[in-house]
């Protein structure tokens, strides 16, 4: 896992390889096995693989989500918070895990931030996703992620990156 773990990193360049089924459902597995709060999973998934539909999403915000469209694979990640007052670490400990099941099956990823974030001056990320993907008025955006073939191997993290001062023993 510590290799898995210094090994991935954001990748925003694809091949046109498609993601197999095979993969897609390991993929949902690793979300739909994560931990939740009271193992009260207030999470949905919408899997998209249509080519439109991936380059409609590219377009949620102005910066950090154009490099989408040539991804071959999003996985939206939505939340009921009516299921859950920590629905965001909910969705958050789904993206990690997705993250790292496609790195363990060769894939790359990089999360696309849409909580928080605008499309234009009047329309958040969130709701020009939930628009394009016909998702319920109750649910919220928590993220996207980008998933598909590496177009190249990045270099891991080294050693030396560690930022050990922010490690506390005991006290801080
Ligand atoms: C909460 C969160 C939000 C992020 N949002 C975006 C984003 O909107 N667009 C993007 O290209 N990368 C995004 N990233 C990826 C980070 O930029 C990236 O993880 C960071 O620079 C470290 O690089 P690494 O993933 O290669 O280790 C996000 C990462 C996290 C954890």
């Amino acid at each position: 896992m510590l290799n898995l773990i210094r090994k991935r990193r954001s990748c925003r360049k694809f091949t046109s390889q498609n993601v197999e089924k095979e993969k897609i459902e390991k993929l949902i597995k690793a979300a739909l096995w994560s931990p939740t709060s009271k193992n009260n999973r207030p999470w949905e998934f919408v899997i998209v693989t249509e080519k439109e539909k991936v380059e409609k999403l590219s377009q949620c915000k102005p910066h950090g989500a154009s490099f989408l469209s040539q991804a071959p694979l999003a996985i939206v990640i939505l939340a009921d918070e009516e299921k859950s007052d920590v629905w965001i670490e909910d969705c958050s400990i789904a993206a990690i895990l997705l993250q790292m099941t496609a790195e363990e099956l060769n894939l790359g990823s990089t999360w696309i931030q849409i909580r928080k974030r605008m499309h234009n001056e009047t329309t958040t990320a969130e709701e020009f996703v939930k628009n394009q993907l016909n998702v319920p008025s109750h649910l919220k955006v928590a993220s996207i992620l980008a998933i598909g073939y590496k177009e190249k191997e990045r270099e891991p993290y080294s050693e030396d990156i560690l930022l050990k001062e922010r490690i506390h023993y005991n006290n801080f």
